[in-house]
């Protein structure tokens, strides 16, 4: 039997660059070997975002377009929606009681939002225990392995901590453990070199933008600003659009002969970035190809038969959980 992967993302916009090279090129390929489910996570959108539910309901139909039209196939991956899963909900419920407030308080993810999002005199309590319902997600698939970026390593480590205790204390093993899969490529800083490509700091390219907003993003790209002549020498490290040819590229040679010419002087930002924007270019042209082919009833049938395929599956683990805590009355 294969082994069960899950994975997750918040529909909170479209996807961008930084997804794809921090786990979403990693699922293209662990669709193969895996059994592999994709949650879009709407309730832990709703977790910040409550009073603005139509943002999440908008975009959770672009995220499902943006996984098919990379090569997320739904035949090999099941994609489903978190909300039509009340199992999820019941199982969160059912971890609450595990988790002190302590602990919670000392996941570092969840500290550096709350900061963030300035709640650090009133968190809504749905937003401080959303790794505890990410914990539910995690183990009602009995996932093995989970491929996210580093910063969901503590939810990974929060949902291990609540398995072993579940298991104990209801003298069952029911809940499996999981491991985080890292991809190679770290973070993707965004175009003005500032910090990561996020959509809320509006420095990232979506997968879905047009050629002309591609090229403007590629052509406002933060580089050397001591780079004024072509013949002067260049720096590479914080280089924005050198950054993006290591992730792009795909010949690590001509990129690595270009840093040297750069770095000696000779070479104009404009000439790197039209090679950039040429690679972007050919990497996307056939994703947004593919995302005009589908239609919005394909999309909507392939989330209704994935949702139905993960209720099966989180169902059947409900009824191990109630057994192992002993709530069956009627039978
Ligand atoms: N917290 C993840 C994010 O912000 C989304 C997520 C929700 C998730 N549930 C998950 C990721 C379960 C992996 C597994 O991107």
């Amino acid at each position: 039997m294969k082994k069960i992967i899950l994975t997750g993302d918040r529909p909170t916009g479209k996807l961008h660059l930084g997804h794809y090279v921090g786990s979403l090129a990693n699922r293209i390929k662990l669709q193969d070997e895996y059994e592999q489910y994709i949650m879009i996570a709407d309730i832990q959108a709703l977790t910040d975002n409550f009073e603005n539910p139509s943002k999440i309901v908008d975009n959770l139909y672009e995220v499902a377009l943006d996984y098919l039209s990379i090569g997320i196939e739904p035949q090999k991956s099941t994609i489903f929606i978190q909300s039509h899963i009340p199992e999820l909900a019941e199982l969160t419920v059912y971890y609450l009681n595990l988790v002190t407030l302590g602990r919670l308080e000392r996941n570092p993810t969840v500290k550096t939002e709350i900061q963030q999002k300035g709640y650090d005199s009133s968190i809504p309590a749905g937003f401080f225990c959303y790794p505890v319902s990410q914990a539910a997600d995690i183990t009602a698939f009995k996932a093995e392995a989970v491929p996210v970026g580093d910063d969901q390593v503590p939810m990974i480590e929060q949902t291990n901590e609540i398995v072993r205790r579940f298991n104990r204390i209801y003298n069952t093993d029911c809940l499996k453990e999981a491991k985080p899969v890292l991809s190679k490529t770290p973070r993707l800083v965004g175009i003005d070199g500032q910090s990561k490509a996020s959509k809320s700091l509006g420095n990232a390219i979506f997968l879905s933008d047009t050629p002309e907003e591609i090229k403007r993003k590629v052509f406002l790209m933060f580089t050397d600003p001591t780079h004024l002549k072509i013949s002067d020498p260049g720096r590479v490290e914080g280089n924005v659009v050198f950054d993006y040819l290591d992730a792009f590229h795909s010949d690590p040679e001509e990129v690595t002969s270009l840093k040297a010419q750069y770095r000696k002087g000779g070479l104009g930002d404009s000439t790197i970035k039209n090679l950039l924007n040429t690679t972007l270019q050919t990497m996307l042209e056939p994703i947004k190809e593919k995302r005009n082919n589908f239609k919005r009833g394909e999309v909507m049938d392939i989330l209704i038969s994935g949702t139905a395929t993960a209720k099966k599956m989180a169902e059947k683990t409900l009824e191990e959980v109630r057994d192992a805590i002993g709530l069956r009355y009627f039978d």
